[in-house]
């Protein structure tokens, strides 16, 4: 159920345009006003993926605090990690707007902002001031628009973030840098990673995750490509997924808006591409998954489908900044229920249904 907070400050905030109101969250989170009650910490939504120790698999996904503002805000809310980004190495700012866009009747959002962000210096004093700080917090890096090596921009993201950050995320699935979804061919996606593996091998923080975040619009045999790229590479693991350009089952006028849609409707095809990535990569690599999750049963439809972790953004702009913790408890609820010892034994539980979603 919503908190006072919750409705109240829903209320609030869609009286705005989507960019007031989240530049107002980003400052209340800020202020250090209890926003949330916060959840319990229970042993059995505990997990280790790639060597990272998170006390629950719920993450706030990339895009919310893209300028590393409020990392420890995030983790106060019941996350049990929070990635910031997408940074750019230099300050860039975004398309026209607006560029952000409620889709009410379906639970949704529409973005076109184009990797709008204060740039990697700005992150990074933000990151060093928290160092000593416990909680696991991911960086989401990128590439300038006009920049003139953008595989440059991605190892000059890994040297940069590397000491600073829990895991580092590869984010070449944004679809509103034009051309950066080419990145996920597999001739360039080869010389990326092998880049992205050379900039940590020499980083301060040689044994640093790395993650790689896709498209939902991806056919099978892109698929194929980057699973054996992902496993050639060493890459630690893929976040499934960003937006997609994909306006099925979506009702709303706004469905003609260009740009990414997240919430609701990415949920179907995103976890479909989820278990197919599960089936590609085997039960060992890292799997985080993305897209439409609004509640307990959809963070667990997540695992079922092959995730060690799951990620939420837009269903937070929807029920408010108590999801997390609801989630959360939801989450402890159902291993209690099931007499789980750890929630990890869901994992893959449903992935012949999820294989047999079509994802075109
Ligand atoms: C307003 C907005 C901005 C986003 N910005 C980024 C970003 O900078 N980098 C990124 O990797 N993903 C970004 N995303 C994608 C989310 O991280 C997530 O992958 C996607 O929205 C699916 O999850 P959801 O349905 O829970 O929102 C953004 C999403 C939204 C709604």
């Amino acid at each position: 159920m919503k908190s006072l907070v919750d409705r109240l400050g829903q209320r609030a905030l869609f009286g705005l345009d989507p960019e007031t109101a989240h530049g107002l969250s980003i400052a209340a989170l800020k202020s250090g006003l209890p926003l949330a009650r916060r959840s319990k910490a229970d042993p059995r939504l505990a997990t280790t993926v790639a060597g990272l120790a998170l006390s629950n698999p719920l993450g706030m996904a990339a895009g919310f605090d893209k300028n590393a503002e409020v990392p420890d805000a995030l983790l106060r809310l019941g996350f049990g990690f929070a990635e910031v980004g997408t940074v750019t190495p230099l300050p860039q700012a975004g398309n026209a707007r607006p560029r952000i866009f409620r889709l009410l009747e379906d639970a949704a959002v529409i973005n076109r902002l184009g990797f709008n962000n204060q740039g990697h210096a700005a992150a990074a004093a933000r990151l060093a001031a928290r160092a000593r700080k416990p909680g696991i917090v991911g960086v989401n890096i990128g590439a300038n628009k006009d920049a003139e090596d953008r595989i440059g921009d991605y190892a000059a993201g890994v040297t940069r973030f590397a000491g600073l950050a829990s895991y580092l995320t590869v984010n070449i699935s944004s679809p509103n840098t034009p051309g950066l979804r080419d990145l996920q061919g597999r001739g360039e996606l080869k010389t990326l990673l092998q880049r992205v593996g050379e900039a940590r091998a020499s980083s301060p923080a040689p044994a640093i995750p790395i993650f790689l975040k896709i498209a939902p619009d991806l056919g099978e045999s892109d698929l194929d490509d980057i699973a054996l790229e992902v496993t050639a590479r060493g890459i630690d693991g893929v976040i499934v997924s960003n937006t997609t350009l994909s306006r099925h089952g979506v009702r709303s006028a706004r469905r003609a808006e260009a740009g990414g849609l997240s919430g609701k409707p990415l949920f179907s095809r995103s976890t479909a591409v989820l278990a197919r990535m599960r089936e590609r990569l085997g039960p060992k690599l890292a799997l985080i998954g993305a897209g439409g999750v609004d509640g307990t049963e959809a963070a667990l439809e997540k695992i079922r489908a092959g995730a060690d972790l799951v990620q939420l953004y837009t269903g937070m702009i929807y029920a408010g900044p108590s999801l997390a913790g609801t989630i959360v408890a939801g989450l402890a609820r159902h291993a209690e229920k099931e007499g789980l010892r750890s929630l990890a034994e869901l994992r893959d539980s449903h992935i012949a249904k999820w294989l047999a979603t079509p994802i075109d």
